[in-house]
């Protein structure tokens, strides 16, 4: 139970992203309206300029705010890096979402799905897979993320996905159930 509470605690900066994206994105897309090679949409209107940026910086943002919280309850996970390192860090966990964000978009595309379509599993791992992938690139990244919290990330992430929405219909938030 602990490590599962730990592993989405850690990977909160890659989470949030694109519920900023939403919140805040429109405006031009990421690939300004131009078509792939089989004549659909490179990534489509639902990925933006704005929403991409705000995507990275809200990441970001929720990554600070889980700096304060680890100090007022007294636990150290983040907040036992280097701020350097835990900047580098949880930058890459936010970009590397945003970029599977993207990459989700594209192979969607590519298979015909359209815009705000639903592709199960696609839909809620490719951000995983790129997060993982950038933020491996960092020091931290080996500090805190063990073998057995990446791989209880891969298997709790779509189940996760799935149990907020299904709240979200619950309260109305969402009009369908996925
Ligand atoms: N969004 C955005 N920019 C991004 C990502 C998301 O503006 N880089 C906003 C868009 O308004 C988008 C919404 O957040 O419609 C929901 O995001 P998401 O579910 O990722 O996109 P979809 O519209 O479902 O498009 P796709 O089928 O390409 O995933
Ligand atoms: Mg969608």
């Amino acid at each position: 139970m602990f490590e599962l509470i730990k592993t989405i605690w850690l990977l909160l900066p890659a989470y949030t992203p694109n519920n900023f994206a939403v919140l805040f994105g429109g405006g031009t897309p990421i690939d300004l309206g131009k078509n792939f090679l089989d004549g659909r949409r490179i990534l489509g209107d639902g990925k933006t300029i704005r929403g991409f940026v705000a995507g990275v910086l809200g990441g970001l943002f929720v990554a600070h705010i889980q700096i304060l919280v680890e100090r007022i309850l007294g636990f150290e996970l983040y907040s036992k890096l280097p701020y350097g390192e835990f900047l580098k860090l949880a930058f890459l966990l936010a970009f590397g979402a945003m970029v599977g964000d993207s990459l989700g978009s594209f192979i969607k595309r590519r298979f015909g799905v359209e815009r705000g379509k639903c592709f199960p599993i696609l839909d809620q791992l490719t951000f995983l897979i790129v997060a993982y992938a950038f933020a491996s690139l960092s020091r931290a990244f080996h500090i805190l993320f063990t073998t057995e919290i990446i791989i209880i990330g891969i298997i709790v992430t779509p189940l996760l996905h799935l149990a907020v929405n299904i709240l979200a219909y619950l309260l109305r938030i969402k009009e369908v159930p996925w």
